[in-house]
């Protein structure tokens, strides 16, 4: 597996979910051009809407230091159902990390990886905007 570090990082990142309500822990590792790697465990909150996706956690805060450019996400939980990104994640991983793998691993170690576009086609993009 090309992104075996990646998916490590990912399944480490459950360690520190915040998910009192639902008790499903996510973890998210995302890889940048330059080869750093940015963690991020889902945040959820008493007022449920404001809830934050490991995903999200992970992409924002690569952005937040600078990356621009990125290579690959990878998704971990604890089911037998992989996690696959929310509807709301798969438009944040289109419109800021692009056409990237995406490796998605369950609780029994298993693993599928898609590209971006295969999980969001046709997306909304800033090109929709000019
Ligand atoms: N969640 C994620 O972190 N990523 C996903 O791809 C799907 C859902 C979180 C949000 C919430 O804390 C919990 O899982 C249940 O929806």
């Amino acid at each position: 597996m090309k992104y075996k570090e990646l998916v490590k990082a990912a399944r480490k990142a459950k360690r520190y979910s915040h998910s009192p309500f639902s008790k499903y822990r996510v973890g998210a590792a995302v890889l940048s051009a330059n080869g750093r790697i940015y963690t991020g465990c889902n945040i959820e909150n008493s007022s449920y809407s404001l809830t934050i996706c490991a995903e999200r956690t992970a992409l924002f805060k690569a952005i937040s230091e600078g990356e621009k450019k990125f290579v690959a996400l990878a998704i971990s939980n604890d089911e037998k159902k992989f996690a696959s990104p929310c509807g709301a994640c798969r438009q944040v991983i289109s419109d800021l990390a692009g056409e990237i793998d995406i490796i998605l691993t369950n609780g029994k170690g298993k693993i599928k990886e898609f590209k971006t576009s295969e999980l969001l086609p046709y997306p909304f993009t800033s090109k929709n905007l000019e």
